[in-house]
């Protein structure tokens, strides 16, 4: 199929793009590079042997977006452009809304304009809020807590009507839960700008020798080691999903909505654990107060995504750290942020 992939140069969006390619996909690429370079499309160039068309856009240009989508005849879209700091979106609500939402709205006013009606989208567990109710399955309350998970939960509720007014749409809604790790070449990977939000990125650049100490958020929560559960899963487990919601939706309309985890919570010291094992590296930690807005435990309940798209995660934490350092490792300063990086030859 021919795939238009929004925010295909970002961390899920290159993994993902990699592994359309290696699946026979013919991949466009759009992405305004607002957190990300073009850097990573060049590297799947030469780790595929494929061409890759890229260009540089931002969804808020209507006409321009059109103008791809008027030349693509596009098969299906993947959707991941998107703003996603938590704590960034709480002090930008306006921006996150516009970008997040607004762009949206563009990018499925040009579905229509042209009769695409395939679609993924790139949700997030975040719509749960901090729900103690484990395991997450798909019925479990939307309770977005903050400005990038409202924008979430909105943009679900709008694909819903959507499929709900025209039965030509086909959409697969994926909730993914916490993506780390990295190809296995070390190629391409996580290159957050500025001081990581999350934590593996964090601890990663310690274990680089870029930051001194990981700040555990919270040591007294109502967990075995008193620290906060996550479930983690590898960027290409995810990447795999994609392509198994790509193949669900080619016989079928509607929308469909599935949890992209492995069904397996580690805890932050388990983490950091995992992450010295991996890279060898000591991770120095101290205990801070916990970050407001953080869940205790959230994991996945991952039955639906095995039954209905005969999907679920293989790799293992200790995987996740040894492919993310064998990212970090080779690329301690992220990918060049040298400026004068041709864009890959095959731009639209
Ligand atoms: C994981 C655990 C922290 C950093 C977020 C977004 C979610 C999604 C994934 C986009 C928690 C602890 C973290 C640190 C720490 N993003 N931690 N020290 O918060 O589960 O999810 O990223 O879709 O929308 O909410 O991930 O990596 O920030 O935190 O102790 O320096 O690590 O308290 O328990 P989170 P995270």
């Amino acid at each position: 199929m021919k795939i238009l992939v929004t925010g295909g140069a970002g961390f899920i969006g290159s993994h993902t793009v990699l592994t359309l390619l290696e699946a026979g996909h013919e991949v466009v690429v759009i992405d305004n590079l607002v957190n990300s370079v073009v850097d990573s499309l060049e590297r799947i160039e030469e780790l595929t042997e494929k061409k890759i068309m890229f260009k540089e856009m931002d969804l808020l240009d209507y006409e321009g977006l059109l103008s791809v989508f008027a030349e693509g005849r596009f098969d299906s879209v993947v959707h991941f452009a998107g703003l996603k700091a938590v704590g960034e979106s709480a002090t930008e609500p306006l921006r996150y809304y516009r970008n997040n939402v607004a762009g949206t709205l563009n990018l499925l006013d040009c579905m229509q304009e042209t009769a695409v009606h395939r679609l993924v989208f790139s949700s997030s567990a975040t719509v749960y809020g901090a729900s103690e109710a484990v395991p997450l399955t798909e019925d479990s309350p939307l309770e977005a807590m903050n400005p990038y998970g409202r924008t979430k939960q909105q943009i679900e509720e709008i694909l819903s009507d959507l499929s709900a007014s025209d039965p030509r749409w086909g959409i697969a809604v994926l909730r993914y839960f916490n993506p780390v790790g990295a190809h296995e070449s070390g190629r391409i990977g996580e290159d957050p700008k500025g001081i990581p939000n999350n934590l593996l990125p964090y601890v990663a650049q310690v274990a680089a020798g870029r930051r001194d100490k990981v700040t555990i958020f919270g040591d007294d929560y109502m967990t075995e080691d008193g620290t906060g559960i996550r479930d983690y899963i590898h960027v290409m487990d995810l990447a795999a999903g994609h392509i198994a919601a790509l193949d669900f939706l080619v016989p079928r309309t509607g929308i469909f909505r599935w949890n992209l985890g492995t069904g397996r919570g580690s805890s932050v010291i388990e983490v950091i654990s995992a992450f010295a094992e991996a890279s060898g590296r000591p991770i120095p930690y101290e205990v801070g107060p916990r970050r407001p807005g953080d869940a205790a435990v959230s994991y996945a309940d991952p039955t639906a995504a095995f039954t209905d798209l005969g999907w679920r995660a293989h790799r293992n934490l200790s995987q996740m750290c040894t492919d993310h350092w064998g990212w970090q490792e080779a690329n301690p300063e992220g990918y060049a942020k040298t400026a004068d990086h041709a864009p890959p030859a095959s731009c639209l």
